[in-house]
């Protein structure tokens, strides 16, 4: 009982903190000289990093790059690779033929596979981990793998998070007092969102993309308010990154690893934009084909397999399931 008292005394003190942050007309300043990054509006989703100087259309391995994601995934409602594998299961019993190709749809297991140069000289090793869920199954994973690792587990759905900090193994590592559990999302700005139980009740997992605020509630739904956070500005606020006096930025986050149906996007995007991508050691993410932004999201992939390849080299991927990408210094 007394834990979860602390817990609950935690979290609210942690909301009011973090709300008191969003409300603040000045934030934190902007992490680095960087171009200034245009957009931030999810609803001209269509438009955004296509025509950017950062991603070339016309090169090459763009072309490769949306033949081979649209080609993977001809079917509209499918969001995964998971899926695409249950559906073309289901297809080929028909003429009880198996399907023999499944390792080019999904690739779930690779997350764990070891992470090569995870840590650097000086031993230090910080995850962050978006989109915990209810179980922080991914985060539980890595601590036992990597005994030295604090992992910073982030999960903005109240339902979700409520179940996350009460269960066994996470009230155990909780009194470690070594990890730590925040009940936000991460994308490219500051920003509250709504969302219904209906929402929560469709699937698994949550989806945030393409919610906003106050969207008209016809069916006069129970409204949940949802924080999401800048990726740029955490990384900051957890110490993993910090700043001189010079402004010159020191520290190293050792890999982020997200799971957030949809928010890479905007949580990549972000990073590359104002430059923090390069204190990140190792970018590991599983890619999602949100509805409201499915018809451009294999553009929106391909620019982003192009900018973050400035910077790291892909050990391995498939789309619409699991990647990693190694700084190019470790590989
Ligand atoms: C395949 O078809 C059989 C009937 O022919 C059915 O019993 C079985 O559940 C089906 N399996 C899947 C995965 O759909
Ligand atoms: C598929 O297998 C089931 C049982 O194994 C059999 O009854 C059925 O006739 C087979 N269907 C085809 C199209 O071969
Ligand atoms: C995998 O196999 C299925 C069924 O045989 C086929 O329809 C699909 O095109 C194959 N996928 C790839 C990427 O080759
Ligand atoms: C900023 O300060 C750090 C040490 O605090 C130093 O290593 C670096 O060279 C300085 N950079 C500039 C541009 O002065």
């Amino acid at each position: 009982m007394r834990i979860r008292t602390v817990i609950y005394l935690c979290s609210i003190v942690a909301s009011l903190w973090i709300l008191s942050r969003l409300f603040t007309s000045n934030p934190s300043p902007s992490p680095i000289l960087s171009p200034v990054y245009v957009d931030n509006d999810r609803h001209i989703e269509e438009k955004r990093d296509i025509d950017s100087s950062s991603c070339d259309i016309s090169m090459d391995s763009y072309k490769k790059c949306y033949k081979y994601t649209t080609d993977l995934l001809p079917y509209e409602s499918v969001s995964i690779g998971i899926e695409t594998i249950l559906f073309l299961k289901k297809q080929l019993n028909i003429t009880n033929e198996t399907l023999v190709n499944a390792s080019l749809y999904w690739n779930q297991d690779d997350r764990f596979k070891p992470f090569k140069n995870f840590i650097g000289s000086t031993n230090k090793c910080e995850v962050l981990y978006c989109g915990a869920n209810d179980a922080g199954t991914d985060g539980l994973e890595f601590i036992s793998q990597y005994a030295n690792c604090q992992v910073w587990f982030l999960e903005p759905v109240a339902q979700f998070y409520d179940k996350l900090i009460h269960s066994q193994a996470i009230l155990e590592k909780l009194q470690t007092g070594k990890h730590h559990f925040y009940q936000i999302g991460v994308s490219n700005k500051n920003d509250l969102i709504d969302i219904t139980l209906q929402d929560i009740k469709e699937a698994q997992a949550v989806t945030l993309i393409g919610k906003q605020q106050n969207k008209e509630n016809p069916m006069n739904e129970m409204k949940y308010k949802l924080i999401l956070r800048d990726a740029a500005e955490i990384l900051f606020e957890f110490h993993m990154l910090s700043k001189t006096i010079n402004q010159t930025v020191i520290g190293e986050l050792n890999l982020i690893h997200l799971n957030c149906e949809g928010c890479e996007y905007d949580v990549i995007e972000r990073l590359i934009k104002t430059n923090l991508i390069q204190y990140i050691r190792i970018v590991q993410f599983g890619s999602h084909r949100p509805s409201a932004i499915r018809s451009s999201v294999s553009q929106r992939y391909c620019c982003l397999q192009q900018m973050l390849s400035a910077t790291h080299q892909l050990e391995f991927g498939i789309p619409w399931a699991w990647e990693r990408w190694l700084r190019k210094d470790l590989f």
